[in-house]
């Protein structure tokens, strides 16, 4: 074992390594794998279709990409990406879904399968024992699968005063009540603070029976070109990224960073004068947010930095979220066989100290 090894509390299955999501005993691959945008692109908006994603999930597979990250409301509330894992799964036996950490997320309205629209009841979102419980069985069932591993409270509920849209205990015991049940086996959330991490983690401590029932991780968005967001609050500043990562080590919670590539503008294929106009951010309208000249001059420079690594510019942006002791897996979103194949690279690029210097610049 290395040295990194012991520090990090690393193992390794087929090449990938693997860490440990906060206080928790579930492992989980360094690399992920982002499945937003998987589902049935003629009729949803996602961009990869059963075909090519059965072979980008076999290949997976075969390199230890074993974490999958899902939500039920993913493609315009269709539930097609839980559907296409759920056929998937059905396909390649116990053994493939034995194998896979998967990750799905509860908070938003889902339609049924080919319903193109409808309205929705205040029941049929957010955080109130009814609509929680009823989502968590109707992903098992579009899942085909008997227990989720890892399962988010996707966004805050809250009311126009910021206040809690459901009693945190309601939301909580219905949550730990998943648990027990063998629905649900481990409790995270996304779009979180520290200051609301904090008081659902204690809304949970006080329903639960069970100590070892706890919020183990936090998905937030987070990359080198946008640092503060990790902190999820409006105005967030570098300090408010260092405060929010403080708490995360000191509370033993693991960090899953989202959009970790900026939507592909950390590839390489956005570039000052040369922009792919086939890729996400130009076609999903992010261009306005990502698209900046301060974003592409940074771009420039990371450039720089990855050649002298010998590495690609989404390895250099994977290595750099995973220098973070508190992250413990990167779920970028691949939509191409050669996404993965890249992005796997990224567990092999040790960044050191003045690495880390010069790409925070
Ligand atoms: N919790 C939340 O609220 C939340 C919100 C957003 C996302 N997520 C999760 O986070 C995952 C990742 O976020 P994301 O997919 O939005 O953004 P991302 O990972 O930053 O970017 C993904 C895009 O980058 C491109 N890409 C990926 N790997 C590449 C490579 N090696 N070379 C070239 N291009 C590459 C692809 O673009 P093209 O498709 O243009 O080829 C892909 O769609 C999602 O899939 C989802 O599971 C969670």
């Amino acid at each position: 074992m290395r040295k990194e090894d012991i520090v990090l509390h690393t193992k390794t299955f087929r090449g990938m390594k693997y860490r440990r999501l906060g206080k928790s005993g579930l492992w989980l691959s360094e690399v992920g794998l982002g499945l937003w945008k998987w589902g049935d692109p003629v009729y949803d908006g996602s961009r990869v279709g059963e075909h090519e994603g059965f072979q980008i999930l076999d290949r997976a597979l075969e390199l230890g990409v074993t974490h999958w990250d899902t939500a039920n409301s993913y493609n315009a509330g269709s539930g097609n990406s839980e559907r296409m894992l759920g056929r998937y799964f059905k396909s390649r036996g116990g053994r493939a879904r034995d194998s896979v950490v998967l990750a799905t997320k509860v908070r938003n309205s889902v339609r049924d399968e080919h319903e193109l629209a409808r309205d929705f009841s205040p029941n049929e979102s957010g955080a109130s024992r009814k609509y929680i419980i009823r989502a968590v069985e109707d992903s098992l069932r579009r899942l085909q699968t008997g227990t989720i591993d890892l399962l988010y409270h996707h966004a805050p509920a809250l009311l126009p005063d910021a206040s809690w849209e459901t009693p945190l205990d309601e939301t909580w015991d219905a949550l730990n009540t998943l648990v027990s049940q063998g629905k649900v086996r481990y409790l995270a959330v996304s779009n979180r603070t520290s200051a609301q991490l904090a008081v659902e983690s204690s809304a949970l401590a006080a329903v639960a029976v069970n100590p070892s029932r706890r919020i183990i991780g936090v998905q937030n968005a987070y990359n080198v070109l946008q640092r503060p967001r990790v902190a999820a609050q409006t105005g967030a500043t570098l300090a408010d990224e260092a405060d929010f990562l403080t708490y995360l080590a000191e509370n033993q919670i693991g960090l899953i960073p989202y959009i970790p590539l900026a939507v592909g503008l950390l590839t390489g294929r956005y570039r000052k004068g040369n922009l792919d106009n086939a890729g996400r951010l130009m076609e999903e309208s992010w261009a306005k947010e990502f698209l900046t000249e301060d974003n592409l001059e940074r771009v420039e420079n990371l450039v720089v930095i990855a050649e002298r690594k010998e590495c690609t510019l989404a390895q250099l942006a994977i290595a750099w979220l995973l220098a973070h002791d508190v992250t413990t897996s990167v779920i970028a979103g691949v939509t191409k066989m050669a996404h993965l194949e890249d992005n796997v690279g990224a567990i092999n690029v040790i960044l050191t100290a003045e690495d880390m210097e010069a790409i925070n610049m």
